[in-house]
């Protein structure tokens, strides 16, 4: 007989959550994706009743969109790279829970709306203005030192994985979590969004921005991107701190 596994999966819609158990073939290779398309094509639960198929969210496959991100035996991280076999040999348990992020609204099952991240990406000003209605020729040059570390904060994918995970991100609080302040650093390193970097330091001043980290530094170990998140809230710390000295002294653009 084939080996076997389970998922059990914490699914419903907000105020009817409940457990469900599906047992699957271990095949080599197999993901937690391509593990609940196999329940998809046939939603058979593990009391054998004939069930709902359960939903969740996917786009690229390959750990770039950060869709199906959601708690993998608790852990926040990529459903897409998940794969079964070595879940199973390291916790020794045939049985791996799912479970939708918590940090988010709840959709249905394993999809939560994640547009609060998107929302405070905008809240930040993260993006550069540019005006591309004549030829400004090529742009200043950036070395390749600054490019790596820009490189690595250009990474983010919007997962939420570093919110879900920051106990500073919760019902009681605004604090937008640290991927926009990373992404924020980011956008002012480059020498033509520098020129904006007055409007996204002065929006993270306001509440839900840069003073909400308590520093516990349990999102830069959780990043699937490796993104060096608790030195941007440092640098990011730093450069609204001197911009709340411009403010008050003046002269808002000047190093
Ligand atoms: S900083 Fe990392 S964990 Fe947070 S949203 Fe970006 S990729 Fe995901
Ligand atoms: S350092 Fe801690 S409090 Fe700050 S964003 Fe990261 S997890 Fe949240
Ligand atoms: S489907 Fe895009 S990160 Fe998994």
């Amino acid at each position: 007989m084939a080996e076997t596994f389970i998922l059990k999966i914490y699914r419903g819609t907000p105020g009817n959550q409940y457990w469900e158990e599906f047992e699957l073939d271990l095949v080599p290779f197999a993901n937690v994706i391509s593990s609940l398309m196999e329940i998809e094509k046939n939603p058979v639960n593990r009391k054998g009743e004939k069930v709902d198929p359960v939903v969740w969210e996917q786009g690229c496959l390959e750990e770039v969109c950060g869709s199906c991100s959601m708690l993998i035996n608790g852990y926040p991280r990529q459903a897409c790279t998940a794969l079964i076999e070595p879940i199973i040999k390291e916790t020794g348990n045939n049985t791996i829970v799912l479970a939708p992020f918590t940090k988010f609204p709840l959709v249905r099952d394993l999809i939560v709306d994640r547009s609060i991240m998107f929302d405070n990406l905008k809240k930040a000003h993260a993006w550069i203005d540019t005006d591309l209605t004549f030829d400004s020729g090529p742009g200043p040059r950036i070395s390749p030192k600054v490019q790596q570390v820009m490189y690595a904060l250009s990474t983010c994918m919007t997962c939420g994985c570093c919110s879900e995970s920051c106990p500073n991100v919760n019902s009681k609080t605004k604090f937008m979590g640290p991927a926009p302040l990373s992404t924020v650093r980011l956008l002012n390193m480059h020498p033509i969004g520098m020129t904006q970097r007055g409007e996204r330091l002065n929006a993270l001043m306001e509440e839900g921005g840069i003073a909400g980290c308590g520093n516990a530094q349990n999102c830069v170990k959780v990043c699937p991107k490796g993104i060096p998140l608790t030195d941007s809230i440092a640098e990011i710390g730093r450069a609204v701190t001197m911009q709340a000295l411009r403010n008050i002294f003046g002269r808002p653009e000047d190093e």
